[in-house]
Formats: C-alpha cells, sequence, structure tokens
C-alpha cells in the first residue's frame, strides 16, 4: 500500500491490488498507448491527463474506461488491464487501467474535453509543468508507471 498527498493536499492511498478499496469503484483512469505514443485528452479547465471519469449506473467499471476513452479522445480499446486501484480522501475511488488503443477515429464532439493528445514523452518535470492537470501531479502516476514497466506493459 502506497500513501502520499495529491497536488492540493489530499491523503491518497494506492495499492496494486485486487479493488483493495471498493469492489465498485466511482471512477476509472485509463493510462492508454496508441502506436507508440501515449493517448491522453485535454480538459478545458484542468489540461491534459490521460482520459477517466465517473462509472455510470448500469455499467461496469471496465466497460466506464472503454467508453471515457472512447468519449474523451476517440481512441477504441484493444486490450483493457486493470492495474490498481486508489482512493483520494473523503471519498473518491478510482481503478486504474492500462490501454493498447487498437485505433484513433475523429469525433464531432469530446464530450467536455478539447480531444486527444499524442505524445512521444511525458516530461520529467510534469508536477511543475503548467499544460498538465493536477491528477497527473502526484505518485499515482509515477507509480503506476513503474508498475506498467515492471509488468512488461511497456519498456
Ligand atoms: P466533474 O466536474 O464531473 O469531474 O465532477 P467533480 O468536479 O465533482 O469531480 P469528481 O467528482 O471527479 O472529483 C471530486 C474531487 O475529488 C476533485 O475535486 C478532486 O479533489 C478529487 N479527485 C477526483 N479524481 C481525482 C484524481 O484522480 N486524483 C486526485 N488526486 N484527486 C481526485
Amino acid at each position: 500500500m502506497h500513501e502520499f498527498r495529491d497536488y492540493y493536499g489530499h491523503r491518497v492511498r494506492l495499492a496494486f491490488a485486487d479493488h483493495p478499496f471498493s469492489p465498485s469503484p466511482g471512477h476509472v483512469w485509463v493510462i492508454c498507448r496508441y502506436g507508440g505514443r501515449w493517448l491522453l485528452t485535454d480538459h478545458p479547465r484542468r489540461g491534459l491527463e490521460f482520459p477517466g471519469g465517473k462509472v455510470e449506473e448500469g455499467e461496469t467499471a471496465a466497460e466506464a474506461a472503454v467508453r471515457e476513452v472512447m468519449e474523451e479522445t476517440g481512441g477504441i480499446v484493444g486490450r483493457l488491464e486493470y492495474i490498481g486501484q486508489y482512493k483520494v480522501e473523503p471519498d473518491i475511488v478510482k481503478n486504474i487501467y492500462f490501454a493498447d488503443i487498437a485505433a484513433l477515429v475523429e469525433r464531432g464532439s469530446y464530450l467536455e474535453t478539447n480531444g486527444p493528445v499524442l505524445l512521444e514523452a511525458l516530461p520529467d518535470d510534469i508536477r511543475t509543468d503548467e499544460r498538465f492537470s493536477y491528477i497527473m501531479k502526484d505518485d499515482v502516476l509515477s507509480l503506476s508507471l513503474a508498475e506498467l514497466k515492471q509488468r512488461g506493459l511497456i519498456s
């Protein structure tokens, strides 16, 4: 179990285990790779972030992950891998997924976002880079990337 503070000072706990906080989380976050690049979305208020959002009624978390990636980036998820889960105090529980994107389709609208952004690399100084969302600025990202490497999902 990892424990740290987020960008705003909220307590976060994270574990790469089978749904350690809730079997039915309210949120999902999806680390996406497409053609050797990272696929993010551009949120008008928060900035660049991996896609994600709330699980809707009658939907599983995995279904929400696939839907959010499509809605926010136009990405069609090929392979979806559950990685872990984190809890932001007081009550946000979020599943982390890794997705291999099979194709990117152009959409008329990307819901509340400005759509897809493809990056060769994530900057080393992402925590102070104003282009990026606060959700990319705590240990969730760095720990998740290390976990993906360890599992051989990224190099
Ligand atoms: P939307 O505008 O629909 O996204 O709803 P919201 O503003 O109510 O946000 P949401 O319910 O997704 O999250 C409420 C609060 O939880 C946020 O303001 C953050 O403080 C926190 N939160 C949500 N997701 C994350 C996350 O991935 N990381 C961190 N550190 N905090 C989060």
